[in-house]
């Protein structure tokens, strides 16, 4: 986030760049009032915002659920932008109320459910609590790395009887143990990340640059099948799952400055972008072979929030990349996809698909996709103004 803000600050030049009718301004004051009424509505600190439920109720998750972080992490940016002493208090608690998930060993999604919140509260802060936390967070995170296998493992076990699934996904988790290593002085932390995002890049990607959901791994390293679990099918293209590693490859170059990473980066979006089933908007249907179902405006948002930082490392396509993220947010904020004020549960965002195979958040707000968008348009802003926001 902070190194974000630093190379974008000196690499990017705008006269080339088009003019868009974004107005942060009026996105983030909007936010800020939707996120109010999801305040009011959400007392009870166990209760964290997710989703809507087929009756149109809210659908609230524990702690333990891999979202528990985007609402704290979606309060700090409300701060990060508006600097109110209320927004901080409000992203204070939210952030701690996940602080128990430190000691989660069952989970890879600690990269998501503590650097979301406690990162973005840490580098806005520089709250030493925040830092312990989330370095015993990264040390459990870390003991899901087998070194035989070069791999964290996603999850405990994967329908077929698998038990060392790794979901593309994962690649979200590499930024936090970027981080810890470099607070810690730990390199094992770096090491494991470049390993895993390594593996990653040789089996979980197809010859065109899109990418499979689940590797299912036998003991000593070796591919046992490869497999859906959210896509429409083993050989068919996830939407979000294609937003995710192209964030992840963005982030290893930013991290590493390997320039294999940054080429990966690269074919990645160019897969999502020139993809012919990619609608006009860009906004993206929750799998790329199904053209006309729902969409998954979390896929979009996630993209749009990983090219903004893609066109800051210069190349020829960097003002694609760069013209295509604001088209993206340009269609998220308009009204077919963004909510009426005090409607959509309080949700920002309306029109994401979590689990369509398992029949699960079809055409729902998803609170990660509100995270994304934020983190989008403050990404935006930075390159527009030239300035860093804090
Ligand atoms: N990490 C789970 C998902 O993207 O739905």
């Amino acid at each position: 986030m902070k190194n974000f803000l630093i190379v974008c600050l000196s690499i990017l030049t705008f006269s080339s760049f088009s003019q868009s009718k974004l107005n942060v301004k009026k996105e983030f004051e909007f936010a800020a009032k939707q996120y109010q009424g999801m305040l009011s509505s959400h007392p009870d600190l166990t209760q964290f915002p997710q989703s809507t439920l087929p009756d149109g109720s809210p659908r609230n998750m524990k702690s333990d659920w891999w979202c528990s972080g985007f609402f704290g992490g979606s309060l700090w940016y409300i701060y990060q932008y508006n600097h109110l002493p209320t927004w901080k208090a409000a992203a204070e608690k939210w952030t701690m109320a996940v602080e128990n998930e430190k000691y989660n060993t069952r989970t890879h999604d600690l990269g998501f459910m503590l650097y979301c919140p406690f990162g973005n509260g840490y580098r806005l802060t520089k709250n030493p609590v925040y830092k312990d936390i989330m370095l015993t967070g990264a040390k459990s995170l870390a003991t899901r790395f087998d070194p035989k296998i070069g791999l964290i493992k996603s999850w405990e076990s994967f329908v077929g009887g698998y038990k060392y699934p790794v979901i593309i996904d994962n690649m979200m988790n590499l930024e936090f143990l970027f981080w810890a290593a470099k607070e810690s002085g730990n390199k094992e932390l770096y090491n494991l990340s470049v390993i895993h995002a390594d593996n990653t890049m040789k089996n979980h990607y197809r010859p065109d640059f899109s990418s499979y959901h689940v590797l299912c791994y036998g003991p000593n390293g070796e591919i046992l099948a490869k497999k859906t679990h959210q896509g429409a099918a083993d050989e068919s293209a996830w939407s979000r799952g294609q937003a995710w590693g192209l964030y992840g490859y963005t982030v290893m170059y930013r991290e590493t400055k390997d320039k294999k990473y940054l080429d990966f980066a690269r074919n990645i979006a160019n897969f999502y972008l020139n993809n012919p089933n990619l609608p006009a908007d860009k906004i993206p249907y929750w799998d790329f072979s199904k053209v006309g179902e729902e969409r998954d405006a979390s896929a979009g948002a996630i993209c749009a929030s990983a090219l903004l930082e893609l066109s800051t490392f210069g190349g020829k396509d960097a003002k694609t990349y760069y013209n295509s993220a604001v088209k993206m947010l340009e269609s998220l904020s308009t009204p077919a996809y963004k909510a009426e004020l005090g409607k959509n549960n309080h949700f920002i965002l309306m029109h994401s698909t979590g689990h369509k195979p398992g029949n699960s958040e079809i055409n729902v707000p998803l609170i990660y996709a509100d995270y994304y968008y934020l983190e989008g348009l403050l990404r935006y802003e930075s390159l527009r103004t030239k300035k860093k926001l804090f």
